[in-house]
């Protein structure tokens, strides 16, 4: 595994989580991307909160968490378009199924998928998902659009997944996401 370099101490990452099984694994995530000399920030769609607490990645990342477009409080401490250009790269991991359809498709419903509109950094993306949703043409399709704008594809793994099925789908490992941002720069 190649050794993380990111391009400066306190490189500004924005971890966007979406709602699969693997955001329990974003919270290791975190821990390495700091360890590796990141400052991270956190957002969260509705549905990762049902699988992990944004209090989690609070304590984990040392900032507030942002899970909401309509938080007065927290836009007004750093606005939504603020974060977005705040960050030197963004990663969604885990990115599910519908987020990726949502990135691909520009739309802006939700912060993650705002965010990850109204941001100049590069995106990478890190997919998690039952392995028939990723083998289906409209999320292939979707992969093709991110990767043709130069979105980097970081996984999935092929092994067991969350529901007992075996396949590709698992979340890249949180050391495997760390290297592969730290090899890009
Ligand atoms: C228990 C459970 C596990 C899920 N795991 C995944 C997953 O790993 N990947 C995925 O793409 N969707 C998964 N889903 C479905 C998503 O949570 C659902 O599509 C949701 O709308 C995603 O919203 P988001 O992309 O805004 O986070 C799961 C749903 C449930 C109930």
């Amino acid at each position: 595994m190649q050794a993380p370099c990111f391009p400066n101490a306190g490189y500004r990452v924005l971890l966007c989580v979406s709602g699969g099984i693997a955001a329990y694994k974003s919270a290791e995530l975190v821990r390495r991307l700091r360890d590796a000399g990141a400052d991270v920030q956190v957002a969260m769609t509705e549905a990762a909160q049902r699988f992990v607490g944004p209090q989690t990645f609070q304590a984990l990342s040392h900032h507030p968490v942002r899970v909401s477009l309509w938080d007065a409080q927290a836009e007004a401490a750093m606005g939504h378009l603020e974060l977005a250009g705040w960050a030197q790269q963004v990663v969604v991991a885990p990115a599910t199924a519908n987020t990726l359809a949502k990135l691909a498709h520009g739309l802006a419903d939700d912060l993650v998928s705002t965010l990850c509109l109204a941001t100049e950094a590069p995106l990478a993306v890190a997919p998690a998902m039952n392995h028939r949703m990723w083998k289906h043409p409209a999320t292939q399709a979707n992969i093709a659009t991110l990767l043709a704008r130069g979105a980097r594809l970081i996984g999935p793994n092929d092994g067991p997944l969350a529901e007992g099925e075996s396949g590709p789908g698992r979340m890249a490992e949180p050391a495997q996401i760390v290297a592969a941002l730290g090899a890009k720069v």
